[in-house]
């Protein structure tokens, strides 16, 4: 696994994402927890996919994730061998320039990557063209094909996990054929396999049949973890509190705390995720909200 810092050892051990305080927020908002949020998904490392074109995109992004509360990011850069043919050595000497122009300051950064799925993942892993989440090199992130659901998926999960490492799914709500009908990611779920949804889907700002699909994912208590999947400051920026304030009112703190902050700093530490129960909250009757 690549540095946490750059210009630290491969093998040394890592800083651990620091303690979450939380805290009251202003009438409007109600409590929410103010906290040093773990980004486990963004494409912020320019010019190697669609994410940011240049080093002036990253800082921008940067100042945006630092206003959002973001303390530690995982860098997620596609590979998916017919349109982002990313190596690791590549990926790699790209990311030895973060330090010099990021403009990262204190924050936590470290490299993984987002492997689109083919049945030859398995191989591919175990060659090492492939960059975990974690420096325990437990999680791998996973992106599925929007408007198909390829057979084999199962199995290549599997012998994933037969090679000792987790897929994680990325962004399952917004998957086309999971709008359609999200039962066709049951036996994923009922596997244990982590889903990984994204703030703005929660939100509503990719549409409504993300939404929908995300709460349902929530409620169906699938959802392990947010991330924002931040690809550009203007496009798709990092983006946290409006999804912490949307999740901690609609389900309440607890939720929220564990989808946001517990469990992204655990994907992050190659910990076991924790169990996210999100029951949508009873109105009072004659409540002024
Ligand atoms: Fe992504």
């Amino acid at each position: 696994m690549m540095p946490l810092c750059p210009g630290a050892s491969r093998t040394r051990p890592q800083p651990g994402v620091r303690i979450i305080m939380w805290k009251k927020s202003s009438k409007k908002t109600g409590r929410i927890p103010s906290g040093l949020y773990t980004e486990t998904h963004c494409h912020l490392l320019p010019g190697v996919d669609d994410g940011v074109k240049d080093w002036e995109g990253t800082r921008r992004s940067l100042a945006l994730a630092r206003r959002e509360k973001v303390r530690s990011l995982i860098l997620t850069p596609h590979i998916r061998p017919e349109i982002y043919p990313n190596a690791p050595k590549g990926l790699e000497e790209r990311f030895e320039e973060w330090r010099y122009e990021a403009g990262a300051g204190d924050l936590e950064v470290r490299l993984g990557c987002e492997a689109f799925f083919h049945h030859g993942l398995p191989d591919a892993w175990s060659r090492g063209d492939l960059l975990p989440l974690d420096d325990r090199s437990r999680y791998l992130l996973v992106e599925l094909p929007s408007h198909y659901l390829p057979r084999g998926v199962s199995d290549v999960l599997y012998n994933l996990r037969l090679q000792g490492v987790e897929p994680v799914l990325a962004h399952p709500e917004r998957l086309a054929f999971a709008q359609r009908d999200l039962g066709r990611l049951r036996k994923y779920a009922e596997n244990e396999t982590p889903f990984q949804v994204t703030t703005h889907s929660v939100t509503g700002a990719l549409g409504a049949a993300a939404q929908k699909a995300c709460l349902k994912i929530l409620e169906n208590g699938w959802g392990s973890v947010f991330a924002s999947d931040a690809h550009a400051p203007d496009a798709r920026p990092p983006m946290f509190r409006e999804a912490v304030r949307f999740v901690s009112s609609r389900y309440g703190r607890k939720a929220a705390r564990r989808l946001f902050i517990e469990n992204p700093a655990r994907l992050a530490r190659g910990e076991g995720l924790l169990p996210v129960t999100c029951t949508p909250r009873k109105r009072r009757l004659f409540s002024r909200r």
